[in-house]
């Protein structure tokens, strides 16, 4: 056997930690004494090294993670997550968990097996399933209702046959079915609250033929308390509105991770943790008949926030009325400023005015005067106190998220590579 080629063989798979025993699993048949003596060689040589009883490629001599600055960056991304390479950074107050691309891949299967060619299918708030529909091309006409103006910027660039996927840039809340039409399903993922679920699957109700199926994911039942509870009402308000349970399949779908949950995950302590650890249970429902019923009242205390990215990093600022006459100050609510969690439930939410997609939280004084210094900054040498005391603040912001992006895509490297032996 060419040593030229085992040591292909093990470096290849040495591109993470192994044990000896996986390297002599993985190696067809070669005899684990030749086997040491590669690895006795690697080693010599300083391509290997060991560390807590396993191997992998020094690291040192051949940076395996990926600068952000590199021609592509994304690469690994791309492979295991739903197009990272066009679409914006997630931003923790759009709720935006994006399906792993074994999900989309399973998904858009799924669609191709329930809906015939002629068929005309319906996405709602699935945006990454959209772009898969496109990439792939598949022969239906699609669909897609988003109200997320990156995201609907971002699919734009793919290039798909405008006549057959069609983006309504629309609120889900507020949309008329009239304008959307008929469809023989609806595949649709709402961020995981009750309102939401009542919204979107009102509107899939409408919009869904007789002898049609909507599909959607839920949280799964260790979610949060009392989601037993929410999940038969849920059930409940579909049933009334001609829709039958017909399959449920438990933990079917995976998430990605976005970076403000890695942000909040470190903050809060926790390190091993993997990149696809959510899960959703998909749940299909047929339309068996025509229940007609007003669109559920919608009890959501609108909060706008408007949103300006400097630097990679997406800030939003709440409008929110304040008075002029305050000094400007920018306070600080928590320790290290990164929200040590994405959950709602989560009372320090209530205080925040400016939300950066690193999950970090500030409360300044006036919103509004904030805005306009971050446009100043875009525009002039910061002079004044407030200019001053705004660029340092977005200098030392921006330098830690930047720096903490690069270290979740490393960290995603890493464990993607773990989870795919
Ligand atoms: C939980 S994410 C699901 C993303 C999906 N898993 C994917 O990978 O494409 C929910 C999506 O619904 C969209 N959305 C939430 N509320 C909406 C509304 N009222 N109108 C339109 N879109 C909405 C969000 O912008 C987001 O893209």
């Amino acid at each position: 056997m060419h040593s030229e080629y085992i040591d292909s063989l093990i470096l290849r798979l040495c591109k993470q930690p192994r044990t000896f025993e996986f390297i002599s699993k993985s190696l067809n048949g070669l005899d684990p004494i030749q086997l040491k003596e590669a690895i006795d060689r690697l080693e010599k040589k300083e391509t290997l090294h060991k560390r807590d009883d396993m191997w992998s490629v020094n690291e040192k001599r051949k940076p395996l993670t990926l600068n952000l600055h590199s021609d592509d960056p994304q690469l690994y991304l791309k492979k295991y997550m739903g197009y990272f390479d066009f679409l914006k950074m997630p931003h923790p107050l759009d709720f935006e968990w994006r399906n792993s691309t074994a999900s989309l891949n399973y998904l858009i299967n799924e669609v191709q097996e329930m809906n015939s060619v002629n068929d005309r299918i319906l996405f709602l708030g699935m945006p990454t399933l959209f772009a898969t529909a496109c990439i792939k091309d598949i022969p239906q006409k699609v669909t897609l209702v988003e109200r997320n103006k990156p995201i609907v910027r971002g699919l734009a660039k793919l290039n798909a046959d405008k006549e057959r996927f069609q983006i309504l840039e629309a609120d889900i809340f507020k949309v008329a079915p009239k304008e959307i039409g008929k469809y023989y399903s609806v595949i649709m993922d709402p961020p995981w609250y009750s309102p939401h679920f009542y919204q979107f699957m009102w509107l899939a109700a409408q919009c869904v033929e007789v002898g049609g199926v909507i599909g959607i994911s839920l949280p799964p039942i260790n979610t949060r308390p009392d989601i037993d509870k929410e999940r038969i009402d849920w059930f409940t308000f579909c049933q009334k509105h001609g829709l039958c349970l017909e399959n449920l399949y438990a933990q079917r779908l995976h998430y990605a991770m976005p970076f403000f949950e890695f942000n909040a995950f470190r903050a809060a302590g926790i390190k091993d943790i993997l990149p696809f650890w959510r899960k959703g249970d998909l749940a299909l429902f047929r339309k068996v008949h025509t229940d007609k019923h007003e669109r559920p009242l919608l009890d959501e205390h609108k909060i706008e926030w408007t949103e300006k990215e400097i630097d990679t990093v997406r800030i939003r600022v709440k409008d929110e009325k304040s008075s002029d006459n305050e000094e400007f100050k920018i306070t600080h609510l928590i320790k290290g400023d990164i929200l040590p969690t994405v959950s709602t439930r989560d009372k320090r939410r209530d205080e925040a005015n400016v939300w950066t997609s690193g999950n970090r939280i500030y409360k300044v004084s006036n919103p509004k005067i904030f805005l306009q210094l971050l446009n100043d900054l875009e525009n002039e040498k910061p002079k004044t106190k407030e200019q001053k005391l705004v660029a340092d603040f977005i200098n030392s912001t921006t330098e830690l998220e930047k720096k903490e992006y690069n270290n979740y895509l490393d960290w995603l490297y890493h464990e993607m590579e773990r989870q795919t032996d």
